[in-house]
């Protein structure tokens, strides 16, 4: 079985750098995906309320720690507080529903899944600037400080944030009584938000990459570019014999970052876990750091609703 590097964040707990993701992983698929990785080796779970499938997410975990596959805490599992529960009143009894479809006590982290606050209603995306909460009605600091309750109150060991800028993480800490432990980011070769990596670097903040082979499998992308098939890409994969999902697994990994690339796939999952022991060598790397073009597959125009609070300048907060 193949060992996963970890790397110890401020508190101490050690994230394994390569998970799963299970993001458009669909009901009825997941349930074997998690089983699978486990079984692999897979210690790292990276799940969210919006995915729509921790249910059965839950149901994998508690038959491998049932079946003696794994013990709880040797795994890692993230979840995700969805944009609908981000006013202070809702965020214990989000996190507490997570719990319970992932049959959990407590988990290894969670994290604001977007800087954004909807009202809670019928629909999932809103469509109409009415179904929205511009962050002046609903303040990160005060849903910050009820996931330090929730440390306070063991149900979550690390709490962080997910698509945050540097901007709104410099806001945060102003505040935190705990610093976020992670931000997670869209990042690969195409995004590699250098900025971002140095601030989270300074302060101490983990950097989890998602999309991190290019989320060929999401409709919504903005961009129809297969990073899988850059020729720099291709061409370090055979160089290294190794594949081209594996180069760039192993390319977050040497940065000290985490991914969890999404696979349903018996032998995919093998292979994204394997890329631990692909080896880059400096000009690698270097190759590979000429790539960015700041591209992203996700640029977050599904929030921006006529009229809405929300615009990708102040989603992104870049020039
Ligand atoms: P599948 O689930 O059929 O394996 P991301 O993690 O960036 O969102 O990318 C997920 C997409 O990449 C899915 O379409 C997934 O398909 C595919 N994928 C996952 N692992 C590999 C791999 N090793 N080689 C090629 N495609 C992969």
């Amino acid at each position: 079985m193949t060992a996963t590097p970890t790397l110890a964040l401020e508190s101490g707990d050690e994230i394994p750098l390569i998970g799963l993701g299970t993001w458009k992983a669909d009901p009825g698929v997941v349930k074997s995906a998690v089983k699978t990785s486990i079984s692999l080796g897979y210690r790292h779970i990276d799940c969210a309320a919006a995915y729509g499938n921790e249910k059965e997410v839950g149901e994998a975990i508690a038959e491998c720690i049932n079946e003696g596959v794994v013990k709880r805490e040797e795994l890692w599992v993230t979840s995700k507080l969805w944009c609908d529960s981000l006013q202070a009143e809702y965020v214990i009894e989000a996190l507490e529903k997570t719990l319970s479809d992932l049959r959990l006590e407590y988990l290894d982290l969670y994290l604001i899944h977007w800087p954004i606050a909807i009202k809670r209603g019928d629909f999932f995306f809103p469509e109409r600037a009415d179904q929205m909460l511009p962050l002046s009605e609903c303040p990160i600091a005060k849903t910050w400080e009820q996931l330090e309750t929730a440390v306070d109150r063991s149900l979550v060991r690390n709490i962080g944030v997910s698509n945050f800028s540097e901007k709104k993480l410099r806001e945060l800490l102003q505040s935190a009584r705990i610093t976020p432990a992670v931000n997670q980011i869209e990042r690969h070769p195409y995004l590699q938000q250098t900025d971002m990596f140095n601030y989270c670097k300074e302060h101490k903040i983990h950097l989890t990459g998602y999309s991190p082979l290019g989320s060929g499998d999401f409709s919504g992308r903005s961009s129809k570019l297969n990073l899988m098939e850059d020729p720099v890409i291709v061409d370090i994969s055979k160089k290294r014999g190794c594949t081209p999902a594996q180069v760039l697994i192993k390319w977050a990994v040497d940065m000290g970052t985490s991914v969890a690339p999404k696979s349903t796939n018996k032998d995919r999952l093998a292979q994204n876990l394997a890329s631990a022991e692909v080896q880059l060598d400096d000009g690698d790397m270097e190759k590979l750091s000429q790539l960015d073009r700041h591209l992203r597959f996700l640029d977050a125009t599904f929030w921006c609703v006529e009229d809405g609070p929300y615009t990708l300048d102040n989603i992104w907060d870049e020039q």
